[in-house]
């Protein structure tokens, strides 16, 4: 338990004097009456209402599925729109700084330049684990935000929950351990240990096992002050009408996304041991993801091949740490055994 952490010390003033922007369907939540309160058009396309604000449905159902309480979620047009909320709520421009350990996912660093905010770089160790003592000593006073991916994009491995926990119990702002990848890995998700540490945000997604990324939909877990800061200067609609009634109704079906991510699982295992056959593959990370990242003698000849053939993969060799490597996703068994016929015709 992190005794020292004090959420108020660490929001802006700003936002703590803020008043948000109170939408009609904030004031009467019923759906039986005559609406005339939102200029909205009264003919019915299916689409001519505002979605509810607060995502009650959707958040009950969540709530159910995470076993977490209503109070504890947050839902954002994509995890990357709850990134950008948590710089804006606790990140005072040309100020604050925030802790990244790269290589990981770039929005990090991205949503930190949008709001102006100072970027602390501690590499991954060779193994792609973090380095604990490297980040407790870029701590300083200004540090708000760490940010944690695990299972990590593009690296693939999960972090050992003892290092998350040491910073848990070690740092003053608010560490983000965004599982976007969970699904896929052996770990245990920290949504569980939310009630032991105050100043932990876990950020989850719709957009991989469910396979819902066109419908924008990501998860915000957290404890309740938090979670009602996002909410009080989140956009009033964020999270669209369509996108709700489409993920209620997978939220109906998990069994669905059960067998997406075995499928997933199964054919990982299966392009590992294929791409281990292949005398350009010079290796294999680890994965605990949907994703696998090898390293290649000769990364821009490979992918341009891979293009010709019409396979996207992405090339990742500019990035620190990733050099000669290549992120591929798992597709289905079908796009696999065509990535790896390709491969082994450019072998
Ligand atoms: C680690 C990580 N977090 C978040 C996201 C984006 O999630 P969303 O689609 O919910 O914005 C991605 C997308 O690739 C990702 O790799």
């Amino acid at each position: 338990m992190n005794v020292t952490f004090n959420l108020d010390s660490i929001t802006r003033d700003n936002v703590k004097k803020l008043v948000p922007y109170s939408s009609a369907r904030d004031e009467f939540s019923g759906s039986n009456g005559i609406f005339l309160d939102a200029n909205e058009n009264p003919f019915n396309t299916g689409y001519n209402r505002y979605p509810d604000p607060h995502q009650k449905n959707l958040k009950d159902k969540i709530a159910d599925l995470k076993r977490v309480e209503l109070k504890n979620i947050f839902l954002g047009n994509g995890s990357d729109e709850a990134i950008d909320l948590l710089f804006r709520a606790f990140c005072e421009p040309q100020k604050s700084n925030v802790i990244i350990l790269p290589p990981t996912y770039g929005m990090y660093e991205v949503a930190a330049n949008i709001n102006d905010v100072a970027v602390k770089k501690v590499l991954l160790q060779n193994n792609f684990q973090p380095d604990t003592d490297r980040i407790l000593n870029a701590i300083d006073t200004n540090t708000r935000l760490i940010f944690f991916c695990s299972p990590n994009n593009p690296t693939a491995n999960s972090f050992q929950p003892e290092v998350m926990q040491e910073i848990l119990e070690n740092f003053n702002g608010i560490l983000v351990i965004d599982e976007a990848y969970i699904d896929f890995s052996a770990q245990q998700s920290f949504v569980s240990k939310l009630k032991n540490y105050p100043n932990l945000v876990v950020l989850q997604t719709f957009s991989k096992a469910w396979g819902m990324a066109s419908l924008r939909l990501g998860m915000a877990f957290a404890e309740e002050k938090i979670i009602n800061i996002l909410s009080k200067i989140k956009p009033p609609y964020n999270i669209n009408g369509v996108t709700q009634q489409l993920v209620l109704e997978a939220l109906a079906n998990p069994e669905k996304t059960k067998s997406y991510i075995s499928e997933i699982i199964a054919e990982r295992a299966n392009l590992v041991s294929e791409l281990e056959t292949l005398k350009l593959v010079k290796y294999i990370y680890p994965t605990d993801a949907n994703f696998i990242l090898i390293k290649v003698d000769d990364t821009k000849t490979l992918y341009n091949y891979l293009v010709n053939e019409q396979i996207v993969v992405r090339d990742r060799s500019k990035v620190e740490l990733c050099e000669g490597c290549i992120r591929i996703t798992v597709g289905t068994g079908e796009e696999n055994d065509t990535l790896i016929n390709a491969l082994k015709k450019f072998n």
